[in-house]
């Protein structure tokens, strides 16, 4: 999976990309990020990228020009160093469609993902039209621009990869994923989760979870994740 990331603060990416669990992903081959620093598309002497927006109002507003040539120049790039066929596009804007878990697994059936990260007041609406494929925002509250949004959905989607996680049983039951209950699907949150010492702070762990009954414990599991997210989470059930 490639992802080409336009950004106007591309070392805001570089601490991210090179520790965590991305990176080993980047090291073994199974992603490729590459950045692309909007501002050397920039126009003029002073490389501007963002204009006052007609009709007035605060803020300022990032040229449809000057990202059409960042995304086409990114392109460009890519294909240079071996990206095939087709990008899918995507903008990170607050007014996009909300990232979730379900969005999550069908972005990472993608091979090629540009992100386009916003700033200001937003994008010219000409080049959503023209250019994006999809608007994404990772939730409901306005960040100062799309660089955390864009590593947030990068970390979503490439721990879905095969073989991106140690255990592919992780992906299977955990929080946001759907499980069947009762022969109905339901999305719950994550079971709680004990390890050594048995006792801590006076504290034991739960019985059950040393009795060495499957059944029982599975059972054991999906009650407390129902109770936890009838209690965080009730829009979920
Ligand atoms: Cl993608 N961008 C910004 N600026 N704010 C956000 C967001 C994105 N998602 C939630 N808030």
């Amino acid at each position: 999976m490639r992802f080409d990331i336009l950004t106007l603060f591309p070392d805001f990416f570089n601490s991210p990309l090179s520790t965590s669990l991305i990176s080993k992903a980047i090291k073994k081959g199974i992603v490729e990020v590459s950045l692309h620093d909007i501002r050397e598309d920039g126009l003029g002497r002073h490389k501007q990228v963002d204009d006052r927006p007609f009709g007035g109002g605060p803020g300022m507003v990032l040229k449809a020009d000057v990202l059409e040539k960042s995304l086409k120049r990114s392109i460009k790039t890519a294909k240079k160093q071996g990206a095939g066929g087709k990008p899918y596009i995507i903008l990170l804007d607050p007014t996009g469609q909300r990232l979730d878990q379900e969005l999550a697994r069908d972005l990472a059936k993608r091979q090629w993902l540009v992100l386009i990260c916003g700033h200001y007041e937003g994008v010219d609406e000409r080049f959503k039209e023209l250019f994006v494929d999809k608007e994404v925002s990772i939730g409901d509250y306005v960040l100062s621009g799309g660089e955390t949004a864009a590593l947030v959905l990068i970390d979503a989607t490439t721990r879905l990869i095969p073989g991106f996680l140690g255990k592919e049983e992780s992906v299977l039951f955990e929080s946001f994923s759907k499980i069947k209950l009762d022969g109905k699907e339901a999305t719950l949150l994550d079971y709680p989760v004990f390890t050594r010492p048995e006792i801590f702070a006076g504290r034991k762990v739960p019985e059950i979870l040393l009795t060495g009954n499957h059944t029982k414990i599975k059972k054991w599991r999906i009650e407390k994740a129902l109770e936890k997210t009838k209690r965080n989470r009730p829009d979920l059930i």
